[in-house]
C-alpha cells in the first residue's frame, strides 16, 4: 500500500515518523520473502496514539514488524503499511539486577550488554535473531530458558485502548512460544530481572550455546528459525527428519538438510512456495504420526 494522502504524509514528520516508500518485505525479513509496501519508522513512542488515529482516519491499514525474523509475508503489493519502532539510544540500561530494555533492541546484543554487567541467565538466547520486543511477544527461548521468565514489567501500547500501559510480569502469562498479550499489543520496553554471574562464566555459557546452535541449525541460510512449534513431548524437527523430508522442496522453499524444522529460502522462493511446503509437511506428519503441527512462524496473508 502506498500512502498518497498529502495530509497524512505532511503530518508524519511532526510525529517523529519517517516514511520509506515502496520497500520490499524481502529486504526486511530473514526469509527474504514478501511483497512491497510503505514502511513507517517510528522514532517517538509517545506519538503512537496520534499516529494510529491518523492512519485510522485515512483508512490506512497497518501491521507491526519487530525484527522480521519470525514472519512469512505474502507476495505482491501489500494491502497494509508496515510500522517498525526505531531503537532508542541507549537501548539497554542497567540498574542493579535489573535491565531496562527498549523493545527495538537487538536480542543478541542485549544479552551481551547484560553479560558485560555480570547479569546472566539468557545465554540460550544468543544466536536467536530478532528484537527484544519480538522475543517477548512469542516468549522466545532455547536451551532450557525462555525470556518471559525474567520479565518483571512490560510496557505495551494497547492499540484497542489507544494508550500505553505498563503490565507487571505477574499479569502476563508466558508459555511455550505463546503469551497472553493481545494480538494488537505493541511491545515498547521491558524491565528484566537477571541473576548475577561473573562475566567469564556467562561468556562460557554463550560459547557453548553458540557451538550447539552452529552444529545443528542452518545459520547461514535464509530462514525464520523453526517453522513449527514442537508438539507436547515431541520434536517437530525429529518427526520431519524421520519421514525423510530433509531437502524436500516446493520451488526454492526447502526443508533444511541440517535441521528439518528449518525451512529455508534457497533462492527466489515466494510466499506461495513456502506455504505449500508448510502444508505438505504438515500433512505428511499428520498422516504418519497423527500430530497436528502448529506454525511458530507468523504468517501475514490477508
Ligand atoms: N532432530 C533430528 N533431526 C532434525 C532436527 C532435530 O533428529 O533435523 C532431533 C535432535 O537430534 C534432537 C531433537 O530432535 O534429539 C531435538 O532437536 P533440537 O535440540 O535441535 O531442538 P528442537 O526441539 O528441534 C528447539 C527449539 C529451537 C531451539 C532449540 C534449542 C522449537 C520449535 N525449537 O528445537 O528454537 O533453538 O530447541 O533449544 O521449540 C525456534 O524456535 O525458532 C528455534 C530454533
Amino acid at each position: 500500500m502506498r500512502i498518497s494522502d498529502p495530509q497524512v504524509l505532511s503530518a508524519l514528520p511532526d510525529l517523529g515518523v519517517e516514511c520509506r516508500p515502496g520497500l520490499s518485505m524481502a529486504e526486511l525479513t530473514s526469509l527474504a520473502i514478501g511483497g512491497t509496501t510503505d514502511l513507517l519508522l517510528i522514532r517517538r513512542h509517545e506519538h503512537l496514539p496520534e499516529l494510529m488515529s491518523l492512519l485510522l482516519g485515512a483508512g490506512i491499514a497497518h501491521r507491526f514488524l519487530g525484527g522480521g525474523t519470525n514472519v512469512l509475508v505474502r507476495d505482491g503489493e501489500l494491502p497494509w503499511v508496515v510500522l517498525q519502532l526505531v531503537r532508542s539510544e541507549p537501548d539497554v540500561r542497567i540498574e542493579g539486577h535489573f535491565a531496562y530494555v527498549d523493545a527495538a533492541a537487538d536480542l543478541g546484543r542485549m544479552v551481551t550488554s547484560c553479560a558485560k554487567n555480570d547479569l546472566g541467565g539468557m545465554e540460550g538466547l544468543i544466536g536467536v535473531p530478532g528484537t527484544v520486543g519480538g522475543a517477548l511477544r512469542m516468549n522466545a527461548g532455547a536451551y532450557g530458558m525462555q525470556i518471559g521468565a525474567f520479565a518483571r514489567e512490560v510496557r505495551v501500547y494497547r492499540a484497542a485502548e489507544r494508550r500505553a500501559e505498563t503490565l507487571r510480569g505477574s499479569q502476563i502469562s508466558f508459555e511455550y512460544r505463546h503469551t497472553s498479550f493481545a494480538p494488537d499489543d505493541i511491545m515498547l520496553a521491558v524491565k528484566l530481572e537477571l541473576p548475577s554471574r561473573p562475566y567469564r562464566e556467562i561468556l562460557e555459557g554463550i560459547r557453548v550455546c553458540n557451538q550447539k546452535r552452529r552444529a545443528s541449525q542452518p545459520l547461514n541460510q535464509k530462514s525464520a528459525g523453526c517453522i513449527f512449534k514442537n508438539p507436547p513431548g515431541a520434536s517437530a524437527g525429529r518427526m520431519i527428519d524421520e519421514l525423510g523430508l530433509k531437502g524436500h522442496a516446493v520451488g526454492d522453499a526447502r526443508v533444511s538438510d541440517r535441521h528439518a524444522n528449518f525451512f529455508v529460502n534457497a533462492g527466489r522462493a515466494g510466499a506461495g512456495d513456502m506455504l505449500a511446503l508448510i502444508a505438505a509437511v504438515r500433512e505428511r506428519v499428520r498422516r504418519a504420526y497423527g500430530a497436528e503441527l502448529e506454525e511458530e512462524v507468523i504468517v501475514w496473508e490477508g
